[in-house]
């Protein structure tokens, strides 16, 4: 059968603040053809997921928050090759629904874990080291030298981008919201770090560059800081704007980027990982570079999953750093 008595998940219930998430019982039918059955050990929580529970991303209410999580294999739906009961397995996938004690979903959103990775470890890196990656390989090409300008350094993707990127070889100027974050970013290796509560970050790119702008910023905070983004390049230089925690980007003249032949991108995790290969020759560097040592995905908190809702207060809250998780036991 599909579910059991301790079987739970989290609906959102209408589009809100963090009280619209309730926990509720979870009927699970067993797997369709193609599909697999989780038991979640662990679930990645992101800041998409706030998007969506509060409609800056529109979702038909009432749903399943969750884009990520890892666990084990229960039951296979017809047709499914490659994977047997019992395999730990990870992901980071649409649709939502992650937020569950368990879940069916396609195969093939599925990667297997290797011995060196933890389900907890890969709940707090799929989603967020997927993207860092797609970031740094794609969106921009990042090569040794590149001054690179990375914001909200010290969060979740931060924590994978910051190291990631020098391991790539470039120098990084690490952004973060508070004195309290600066330290985080040094240890993650950010060749300079400014808090930007109390300091100038445009004025910090050019004094880290020369005078001359970076060559690419990753961006994720949007509409707080687009546009002094886009001052800290230099001529030719990329704005890769891929968030908006502090709210949405604003309406944009193109004729700005004229300026200085500057380039602007807006790229999302799941055109970079819906084509089977790439998502897992995407994994596989993301599980190397965490067994060698060079990213870590440690969670920095947890809260049990029926406390969703308090997840999502300390995310909003920019009172966390890292990746964060809920447990669903
Ligand atoms: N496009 C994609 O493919 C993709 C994929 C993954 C994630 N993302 C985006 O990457 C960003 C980071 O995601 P995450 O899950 O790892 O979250 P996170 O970075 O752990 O948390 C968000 C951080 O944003 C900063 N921030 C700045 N202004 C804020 C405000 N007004 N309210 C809340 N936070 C604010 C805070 O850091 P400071 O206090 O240091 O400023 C906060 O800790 C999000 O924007 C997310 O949507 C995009």
């Amino acid at each position: 059968m599909g579910s059991d008595a301790s079987d739970m998940r989290i609906v959102c219930a209408a589009s809100g603040g963090p009280e619209v998430l309730v926990p509720r019982e979870l009927e699970l039918a067993s797997p369709e053809a193609g599909e697999v059955r989780v038991r979640h050990d662990a679930i990645g929580v992101n800041y998409i997921d706030v998007y969506l529970r509060s409609g800056l991303y529109p979702a038909q209410a009432p749903f399943t928050p969750g884009f990520e999580a890892a666990g084990v294999v229960e039951e296979l739906g017809a047709g499914v090759a490659g994977l047997v009961v019992g395999d730990r397995v990870a992901y980071a996938a649409t649709p939502a629904g992650a937020y569950a004690t368990r879940r069916n979903l396609a195969a093939a959103r599925l990667v297997r874990l290797p011995a060196s990775v933890s389900c907890a470890q890969a709940a707090c890196s799929m989603l967020k080291g997927l993207s860092a990656h797609y970031l740094l390989h794609d969106s921009f090409k990042a090569k040794p030298g590149d001054h690179l300008l990375v914001h909200a350094a010290s969060g979740g993707v931060g924590s994978l981008l910051v190291p990631w990127a020098k391991r790539l070889g470039a120098r990084v100027l690490a952004v973060v919201g508070s004195s309290a974050k600066i330290e985080r970013a040094r240890r993650l290796g950010a060749d300079e770090v400014v808090d930007a509560s109390s300091a100038d970050f445009v004025a910090h790119a050019k004094a880290f560059t020369d005078g001359r702008g970076v060559d690419c910023v990753y961006d994720s905070v949007g509409g707080a800081t687009f546009a002094r983004s886009l001052a800290c390049l230099r001529t030719r230089g990329t704005l890769v704007s891929f968030g908006q925690s502090s709210g949405a980007v604003p309406p944009f003249d193109v004729l700005e980027l004229a300026k200085r032949s500057l380039f602007l991108t807006r790229p999302s995790l799941w055109d970079h990982v819906d084509a089977r290969d790439e998502l897992e020759t995407r994994a596989e560097d993301l599980f190397r570079l965490l067994a060698d040592g060079t990213l870590s995905a440690e969670a920095t908190a947890s809260w049990p999953l029926v406390e969703a809702r308090a997840a999502h207060e300390a995310l909003q809250s920019r009172a966390t750093t890292g990746s964060i998780l809920l447990l669903p036991s």
